[in-house]
């Protein structure tokens, strides 16, 4: 029979949770293991400070005296040391220096979809998933290099299972699947209002994903580190799930890293307002960190320049490379701390009669690490302005902004530039809004060059108004 070690439970409780052991006695066996488990892995002298710190207060994020914005490589004016960075990206990609990382963990609650948000069918015309476009991305992009582009995918505890069942079922998009690498993130306890950590059943903590930050760690104990020692990976290409317009990899972002010898790099785009829901690149005591757009005063948001331009432009999209050396840095001795973020959440629970339910209103505070806190860890960090029509469709809602309606539009719209420049006849309404929906096959193009070999292949001359096409 299954007891809780006694040295588990004096932890418990002097943490103040003994609450998470009140059904313990009337559990079976596999209820009693798995709480078990789940409680050993719990650092209980951590618990009461992050009360503390976290939930009975609001932290709040400090502001420092000498913060300033930070400057970037502007996509004007650089055209010379583009070239050179193109160049060593693409000689990266040929030598096999180069792998994917995607942060696919998330639970992805806006969007209210009931499986892993990369399974989402994003196609504007056929039902391709996000998973799809990475994938068939990558595929094309390691054909035209000659070289293996492994791909690392983070998933949580809770959908690993399912994002691996549909790589199986689609043959991982073609991929060699020695090259996809799965591996699983932590988790956190969930925080009632007063302190105290929440059941989600009887036998069960509210656990979630640890946020993105939780992918460093994640790397080194999952053997991923090792593996691309192994391999001879140099830099890691990341991006999250939910930005089909991404490029899988940017030879000109991953070989300025290089060439700069940068530790880690992050796209910037150019904000469109103020209060763009983006966060804010800035720099203090010589370091660069990211402030979120919540936490920048708005007095700082709307600082302007001489000539009316913001001072906080700089806005990220959360796209890094990362240099391998830096992660390995960073995570020697098999930790890493960043600091927690707090989301106020609804959280299932159990009511008074132990049975779950899901409350109306937030009851509980999510605790999450984000990457972007790493930033300030590095000494050399590169800053690459990006256009944001050419890589970033956020898909966090059903419609509205940021969402599956916004992003199909802007796939289309990415299509309508490439195949324009190819030469193609695109049709437009007075307004200069498109007049088709149009997916390209990403195993066959995944950059300008690619869509003007697929334009003189097909002998394609025009796209007829109101047309819904998928071009391979
Ligand atoms: P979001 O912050 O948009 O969160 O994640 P989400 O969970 O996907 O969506 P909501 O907020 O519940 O609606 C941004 C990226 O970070 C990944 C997500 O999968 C997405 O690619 N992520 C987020 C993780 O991999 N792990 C996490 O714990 C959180």
């Amino acid at each position: 029979m299954i007891e809780i070690d006694c040295g588990l439970k004096s932890r418990i409780i002097a943490a103040g949770q003994a609450h998470l052991l009140r059904y313990f006695n009337e559990l079976d066996e596999a209820g009693k293991r798995k709480l078990t488990e789940q409680l050993a892995e719990i650092n209980w002298e951590n618990i009461p400070v992050l009360a503390k710190d976290y939930v009975l207060k609001r932290p709040e994020t400090a502001i420092p005296a000498d913060l300033a914005p930070a400057d970037y490589y502007r996509l004007q004016g650089n055209e010379e040391l583009f070239a050179r960075a193109e160049a060593k990206g693409r000689e990266l990609l040929r030598q096999g220096k180069v792998c994917c990382l995607t942060v696919a963990g998330g639970q992805g609650t806006r969007l209210g979809f009931d499986a892993p948000k990369g399974t989402y069918p994003i196609g504007p015309v056929s039902d391709r998933s996000l998973f799809e476009y990475f994938g068939s991305s990558i595929l094309r992009m390691s054909e035209k290099y000659g070289a293996k582009i492994p791909w690392y995918i983070m998933t949580s505890p809770i959908n690993r299972e399912a994002t691996e069942k549909f790589f199986r079922e689609k043959k991982f998009f073609g991929l060699d699947e020695a090259d996809v690498f799965f591996f699983t993130q932590g988790t956190m306890p969930a925080f009632g209002l007063d302190g105290k950590l929440l059941l989600s059943a009887r036998d069960s903590l509210a656990l979630s994903p640890d946020g993105h930050g939780g992918t460093l760690l994640a790397l080194r104990r999952s053997g991923a580190l090792d593996k691309m020692v192994k391999d001879g990976t140099e830099i890691v290409s990341y991006f999250q799930v939910d930005n089909p317009l991404v490029e899988v990899v940017s030879p000109r972002f991953a070989g300025l890293l290089a060439l700069e010898n940068s530790e880690v790099g992050a796209i910037v785009l150019s904000k469109t307002g103020p209060y763009e829901k983006l966060g804010n690149f800035c720099i203090s005591s010589g370091r660069t960190q990211i402030i979120e757009y919540s936490d920048l005063p708005d007095e700082l948001a709307e600082k302007r320049n001489a000539d009316g331009s913001l001072q906080y432009s700089a806005g990220s999209p959360a796209i890094h490379v990362f240099s391998r050396k830096f992660i390995e840095g960073l995570t020697s001795g098999n930790s890493l701390q960043l600091p927690w973020h707090r989301a106020d959440k609804k959280i299932p629970v159990l009511d008074g009669n132990g049975n779950t339910f899901t409350p109306a209103e937030p009851n509980g505070v999510k605790l999450e690490s984000f990457i972007f806190d790493a930033l300030p860890m590095a000494e050399k960090v590169l800053l690459l302005e990006g256009n944001r029509a050419e890589l970033f469709a956020p898909t966090k809602n059903l419609t509205g902004v940021d969402s599956v309606e916004s992003c199909r539009k802007m796939i289309s719209e990415r299509n309508a530039g490439r195949l324009a420049a190819a030469g193609v006849a695109i049709p437009r309404g007075a307004d200069g809004s498109l007049n088709a929906e149009i997916e390209i096959d990403p195993r066959s193009v995944c950059d300008d060059e690619d869509a003007v070999i697929l334009v003189k292949k097909s002998g394609l001359k025009a796209i007829e108004p109101g047309a819904k096409v998928v071009l391979e």
